[in-house]
């Protein structure tokens, strides 16, 4: 007799979530606090984030890669950090398993990149913004270009290979100028991966409750980014994330874009995951020692929307020939003609994604899907 039970797809990544700051930035509006003078706070936290992976049973088992993300991960001190490791070290002993932490400059130490070495962290990646030190001030940040780099070299120093920076532009009084000083920088140090964001104004942050806007230069520094660093030899696989070489894109990051299931453990951390055939949307809502899952039911045309969505902004685009994602092409099959023919879509080798022209009007071109 033939069994109707339904196979979930096991969780492809894992995204842990370490909501502790050293110093607040201005524009930030991720889920944080400010360190706890008690370290136990911090101690209770990891047994939190211990019971949680464990309510996930065996649905881990074929995690291809974690994040660990923040907040500040690297403000934990040694004893804590060998802590996080040794509760993740579980679901890390696999081959080809990218495995990521966030740093900031100025919590970077041997002992500690150490200790993410002998856990077989094999990727980094560290908050820099921009090498601008009025700028950094401007913005919140406690360190300066110097120390930035210090830690940079620190870190390729002690052996990792895999090495992304983040930055941002379209920041406050942020000039072409200082674009142009960024990039000499990153000429300089030529890091694996960089992601070069755009300021979003967040209601949150502290520019946002001052109600401070944007800038109006987007366009312009969106052109300036994607040429320099194009001039450096980086490849842009996604709106903001750019490789040095194609080995160099980060796994993580492509689960998120390419319909991958992923989980989200710690406060404010999100996932994507099917459950008896359904999918959701799931965020761990409330406060550090106190937060629960919620799960946001999608139903077939939000899954559908879901990842087109995400999928479109990868250069690549969509892998249509994957069985994932036939019922999802089929769905939107006349719209996906319709920008054909207006050259916003293409489909090149089993991919379908946006032209040139429409990559930078994806958002306009995502409002017809809805
Ligand atoms: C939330 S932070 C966590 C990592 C680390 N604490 C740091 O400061 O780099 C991750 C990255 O998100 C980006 N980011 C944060 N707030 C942003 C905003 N409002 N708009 C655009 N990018 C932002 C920054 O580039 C930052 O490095
Ligand atoms: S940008 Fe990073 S360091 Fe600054 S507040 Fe946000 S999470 Fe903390």
């Amino acid at each position: 007799m033939r069994s109707n039970k339904i196979i979930d797809r096991k969780i492809n990544s894992l995204y842990v979530h370490i909501p502790f700051c050293e110093h607040i930035c201005f524009y930030c509006d991720f889920v944080k606090v400010k360190k706890p003078q008690d370290p136990q706070v911090i101690e209770k936290y990891l047994d939190k984030i211990e019971l949680e992976l464990e309510s996930y049973k065996n649905r881990l088992d074929d995690v291809q890669s974690i994040y660990i993300g923040g907040g500040t991960p690297s403000c934990l001190n040694e004893e804590q950090t060998t802590r996080m490791c040794t509760i993740l070290s579980k679901y890390t002993n696999k081959e080809n398993f990218e495995y990521s932490i966030e740093l900031n400059p100025e919590s970077v130490t041997i002992e500690k990149l150490n200790i993410y070495k002998k856990f077989n962290i094999n990727r980094i990646s560290m908050g820099i913004q921009t090498f601008d030190n009025e700028l950094l001030k401007k913005i919140g940040r406690i360190h300066d270009n110097s120390l930035a780099i210090k830690a940079y070299k620190l870190i390729k120093k002690a052996g990792f290979k895999n090495v992304s920076i983040d930055l941002m532009y379209n920041l406050y009084d942020q000039t072409k100028k200082n674009i142009a000083t960024d990039l000499e920088y990153l000429k300089d140090l030529k890091p694996d991966h960089i992601s070069w964001y755009s300021l979003i104004m967040k209601e949150k942050s502290v520019w946002g409750r001052k109600n401070m806007k944007v800038p109006e230069n987007d366009e312009l520094f969106d052109e300036l980014v994607n040429q320099g660093l194009k001039d450096l030899g980086y490849i842009r696989y996604e709106i903001s994330n750019y490789a040095l070489g194609k080995d160099n894109k980060s796994l993580h990051n492509i689960s998120y874009w390419n319909n991958s299931t992923f989980a989200g453990v710690g406060i404010g951390a999100t996932g994507f995951e099917q459950i008896e055939g359904k999918y959701y949307l799931t965020k761990n809502e409330g406060n550090i020692l106190n937060y629960k899952k919620e799960f946001e039911l999608l139903s077939q045309e939000d899954y559908f929307f879901q990842i087109i969505m995400m999928g479109l902004r990868m250069v690549e685009g969509i892998d249509i020939s994957l069985e994932k994602n036939k019922d999802i092409i089929d769905f939107y099959q006349e719209k996906i003609q319709e920008k054909i023919k207006q050259n916003l879509l293409e489909i090149v080798n089993n991919n379908l994604r946006c032209t040139e022209r429409g990559f930078n009007i994806l958002n306009e071109i995502l409002i017809d899907f809805l």
